[in-house]
Order: C-alpha cells, then structure tokens, then sequence
C-alpha cells in the first residue's frame, strides 16, 4: 500500500470516507493481531485502562459504508463495510475479505459506495448480516431499487443519496483500493448546492457497543475552533 496516511475518520470518509471491527472482518484481523507487537511489554498509564490490541475497540467510531455491485448475472449486491477510509483526493480504502462482493470486484473492477443513515439502518444491518451468496435476491429482499451508473460498471442504489462511483484500482492482501470517478447526491441532502450531513443524517458502527449511532451536531469550526491557540 502506498505510504501516505490513512486518515482514520468517519466524518473525513464522509468528505469523500475511516476503519471497523464486525463479523466478516474478524478472521482476518484475528490473523492479522498474531503478526501484532506482543502485548507482554504493554504498560498501563494510571488513570487509563489499556485495552492492548484487540480490534474491537480499535478507531470506533467508524462509517457505514455500502459497497454495491453486479454479479454475473447482472443482479445487484450491497455488503456493509466499516473498515473504509480515504486514501488520497479521489482515492477510497476499504478492508474486504472473501465476500460474494470481492468475487464481483474481480468480474466488473468497478463497485459505488453509499453511506447507511438513519432511514436505512435495517436495511443497511441486513446487508452486513447476509451473503449474497446465500441469499441471491439479497437486496430485493429489502425492496431497495437501482440504476446502472452511466460511468462505472456497478449498480447505485436509488434508497441511498450519497454515492460514490468508483474504479478498482487494486485489490491486495485483502486491501481494495478505489478510484472515485464521481459523486453524486440527492437533491433532497444538499442546501445551497452542497451535501449537507443534517439532511443525509448518517450513522456510524460503534464497535465498543456493537450499535449504529447517529451523528450530533456541529461542536466547532474545522480549521478554525484550534485558532485561539494561535
Ligand atoms: C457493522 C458491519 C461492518 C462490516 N464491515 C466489514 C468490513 O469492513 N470488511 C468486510 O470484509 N466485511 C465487513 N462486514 C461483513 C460483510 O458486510 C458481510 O460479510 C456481508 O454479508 C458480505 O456480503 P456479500 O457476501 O453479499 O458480499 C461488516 C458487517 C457489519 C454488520
């Protein structure tokens, strides 16, 4: 992977996307803990309670990403995805393992990514619960609707009104890269012609307590609230 950093955050994901812990994910991360610092070394601060390297608290909170594409039949499939983040200006990052989702990747190189809010956590849940593999009418299931992305080969999903359309760029030891090669949104989230997070009210994955959480509200200006210190 390339050495820039990997901003780990809801909110930036939600820019353009962050990291999670969840049940598709574990057994990676249960090998990927093995190759970890052994944790006999690890010291305690007072006052604080160490939790060592277990991936379940590690950066929650995280966003819900919905990963959307076609199998070979040209049937849609959303998988819900935590581990995501930004990589680059137009680069997305997403830690996958085998799904009937990466199976599409390699047949299409394309997929979109939505953002699960706060109409769609049931939906959304469902999509992180179930494989496509098991369930082929998956997302009819939901009643959720579709249209072909006129610009990559992947479906978006028409519930959803954020979205990202995006190009495989690679797909490496269970690391997806992504072009972002548009977004688009909703009329209904925007005010004064940009996204507006009140309207798209998106929910994040609290890996501590397992749950969905809404969003608060603004408690500061980016670039801008650190300024008093200047
Ligand atoms: C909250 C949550 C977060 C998840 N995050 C990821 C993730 O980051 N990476 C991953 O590989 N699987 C993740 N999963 C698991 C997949 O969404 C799940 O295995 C899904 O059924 C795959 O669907 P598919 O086989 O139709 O592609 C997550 C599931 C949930 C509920």
């Amino acid at each position: 992977m390339k050495t820039r950093t990997l901003t780990v955050a809801a909110l930036a994901l939600l820019a353009c996307v962050g990291l999670t812990a969840c049940s598709g994910a574990g057994n990676k991360n249960e090998n990927k803990n093995e190759n970890m610092t052994k944790q006999e070394n690890i010291q305690e601060v007072a006052g604080r309670k160490n939790f060592g390297n277990k991936h379940a608290l590690v950066t929650t909170p995280q966003p819900c990403v919905m990963i959307a594409t076609w199998d070979k039949d040209h049937t849609p499939d959303v998988m819900m995805a935590a581990w995501a983040g930004q990589l680059d200006y137009a680069q997305i990052v997403i830690s996958l393992s085998k799904h009937k989702t990466t199976d599409n990747l390699a047949e299409t190189g394309a997929f979109t990514i939505s953002f699960a809010d706060e109409r769609t956590v049931a939906e959304s849940d469902y999509f992180g619960l179930v494989s496509g593999n098991d369930v082929p009418d998956k997302v009819a299931r939901t009643g959720f609707t579709f249209t072909p992305s006129p610009n990559v080969d992947a479906p978006i999903i028409n519930e959803y009104p954020l979205t990202l359309e995006c190009r495989v760029v690679s797909f490496e030891d269970g690391m997806l890269i992504g072009e972002v090669v548009n977004q688009s949104a909703d009329e209904s989230i925007l005010t004064d012609g940009k996204v507006d997070l009140t309207k798209l009210k998106p929910i994040v994955f609290d890996a501590a307590a397992m749950c969905y959480r809404a969003l608060g509200d603004s408690v500061g200006q980016a670039w801008g609230s650190g300024k008093k210190f200047q």
